[in-house]
């Protein structure tokens, strides 16, 4: 692959994530409700080979999340609540099924601090593969993610809590700009 080649691929799916945006924005952060956009673009993006993906962070509202894709492989990016944040810290991570901090999931910002306000995790439910709903969709027990396909429930954090997935939602390879405006998630 040429480096032209791989900056059309990247360009096209920022197209793409700024459609996304607008979905989730319109529909007042329920980061289900944006997940038809991405379902419809899977085969088209699944032949496609980005392998990284700046996203901007700003513009996602509190409680929202954005949706995208990376060489067809599915990423949630959410601005967590403060009642989230506070939901995923409370857990005792010893008593979990893989055991995780929520600090352990977070990646520090360029100046060294946290920014447990974002949360970037993979969208493919560590049990089969399924995309899991968003926490807006009030649909999981645990206030986080929930995967209807067989049952499975995440925590705000994206930690497994009950049902068949057998590990967290990974976390990705990813890092802030200079500024904290992005993140530059990689496969
Ligand atoms: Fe998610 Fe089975 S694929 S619970």
């Amino acid at each position: 692959m040429t480096d032209e080649t791989y900056t059309e691929t990247v360009d096209d799916d920022r197209r793409d994530f700024i459609h996304i945006a607008a979905g989730a924005a319109v529909a007042g952060g329920a980061g289900a409700l944006a997940w038809p956009f991405i379902a419809q673009m899977l085969p088209a993006l699944d032949t496609r080979a980005a392998s990284s993906l700046e996203v901007p962070i700003t513009g996602i509202p509190e409680g929202g999340e954005i949706r995208v894709l990376i060489g067809g492989k599915p990423f949630f990016i959410r601005h967590r609540t403060a009642a989230e944040i506070a939901a995923a810290e409370s857990v005792e991570a010893g008593d979990l099924p893989d055991p995780q901090t929520d600090e352990e999931r977070l990646v520090a910002r360029a100046d060294g601090t946290l920014n447990p306000a974002i949360l970037v995790v993979s969208g493919s439910c560590t049990h089969l593969g399924c995309v899991p709903v968003g926490p807006g969709s009030n649909t999981g027990e645990f206030g986080g993610w929930y995967c209807p396909c067989h049952g499975s429930h995440y925590d705000t954090s994206g930690r497994i809590r009950k049902g068949p997935a057998p590990t967290n939602l990974p976390v990705p390879t990813y890092e802030y700009n200079a500024d904290g405006s992005a993140v530059t998630i990689s496969l």
